[in-house]
């Protein structure tokens, strides 16, 4: 195992959540339309998620009490603004409180402004294909900065806008369900714009900290012969998107496994490959790789703001992030700016399309009585962060 005290002075050591998957009861974005479809192709609802929305001090106190220096959660943009143009001081208020104790218990609060949900009154004119939509954003990126933007550690404006676009424009597999070309490029185009609206909008407010964007990333290997179709796919899922985030304070490189790529396109793992509960390869070699590709293409500090691991098996885990951390430690060593590691997830949660079968948490969720229950992996995780306590 990478030796973990040698992590840079300030290194943030954190785990991520979003609102739609923890906070239950998010009934007015589009997410909760998809999923309540007749055809849905979700293995259930949300529902009352993990209740964090509820339950948030005590999710915040399992975090303090692993001796984290971060937790990354997202604003719910249909909560603070449930109609167009009308903003929920309450929810405001609901969020700040969150705000303000992650601070008074010594963490850093690092919030996500968009998270895949979409308010339902923006995805009846299109979400984002509506040419307003980057606007429209800012604008709640703006409101919201106003009342939290003095007690924000980091913003990220949109979490992995190629993979809301892809799942939904091209694979039809995330609302609004469409495998279109155009409608995926028009998509694409206004994320890219949106981001830069949203960093202005959120920059001009109170409160000086990093802003930047998250992005799915992933290591592509080429089979034989897969070369060129590998350059193409990563050109449209990733490299229109870094391009838009040269010169931000930091890139969020998110990322999982990786995937081989032959001369007709991705290429499933095969049954002998060993795989996690999303049917993605374990392999958590693709943090080096991914951070390395970000750092090098953009010039951007970065930070892994998501990375881990969909498993039942809680020893598998520890494994995959013990490799993971070893992979962001080489990256230091070898001189990338990586400034911190965000596990993915706190708490087992709603896997979008999957539901709750996939655990990613640190802490084990029990779906009757929602008792957060922290595993060895959480531990573990609170040992590396522990070792590199003195230098933070
Ligand atoms: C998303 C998370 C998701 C995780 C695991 C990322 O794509 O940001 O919301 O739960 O991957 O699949």
């Amino acid at each position: 195992m990478a030796d973990t005290r040698s992590f840079p002075d300030g290194f943030l050591w954190g785990t991520a959540t979003a609102a739609h998957q923890i906070e239950g009861g998010n009934t007015n974005n589009d997410w909760w339309a998809w999923e309540h479809r007749p055809d849905s192709i979700c293995a259930e609802p949300s529902g009352d998620a993990c209740d964090s929305f509820n339950r948030w001090r005590e999710d915040l106190a399992i975090v303090a009490s692993l001796g984290l220096g971060a937790y990354r959660f997202s604003l719910e943009w249909s909560r603070i603004e449930p109609a167009q143009g009308e903003f929920s001081e309450v929810a405001l208020r609901h969020y700040r409180q969150q705000l303000e104790a992650a601070l008074a218990m010594g963490i850093e609060p690092v919030v996500t402004f968009h998270h895949f949900t979409t308010p339902s009154w923006l995805a009846a004119q299109g979400g984002f294909e509506h040419p307003d939509a980057p606007a429209l954003f800012a604008e709640f990126c703006a409101r919201a900065t106003e009342r939290l933007g003095d007690v924000l550690s980091m913003a990220c404006t949109i979490n992995e806008p190629n993979v809301v676009a892809l799942a939904g424009y091209r694979m039809g597999a995330f609302p609004p369900g469409v495998a279109d070309r155009g409608r995926y490029e028009v998509v694409t185009e206004r994320f890219c714009e949106a981001h830069r609206l949203a960093q202005s909008a959120i920059k001009a407010g109170p409160g000086s900290f990093p802003v930047g964007m998250t992005l799915s990333m992933t290591e592509f290997v080429a089979a034989p012969g897969g070369e060129a179709r590998l350059a193409s796919i990563r050109a449209l899922h990733e490299d229109v998107y870094l391009d838009a985030t040269r010169g931000d304070d930091f890139l969020g490189v998110q990322c999982y496994s990786r995937e081989v790529v032959d001369a007709k396109g991705l290429v499933k793992p095969t049954a002998e490959q060993r795989t996690t509960q999303m049917g993605y390869e374990f392999w958590p070699g693709c943090v080096e790789h991914t951070v390395k590709r970000a750092a090098a293409w953009t010039q951007n500090p970065i930070y892994v703001t998501e990375n881990g691991i969909g498993t039942e098996d809680d020893g598998e885990r520890i494994e995959y992030l013990t490799e993971a951390i070893s992979g962001a430690h080489q990256c230091i060593v070898d001189g990338v700016d990586l400034r911190g590691y965000f596990c993915w997830s706190l708490l087992d949660n709603f896997e979008w399309v999957y539901g709750y079968r996939p655990k990613f948490g640190l802490v084990e969720v029990n779906r009757s009585t929602l008792k957060r229950t922290p595993k060895a992996s959480a531990q573990f995780f609170a040992s590396v962060a522990k070792a590199n306590a003195l230098s933070r």
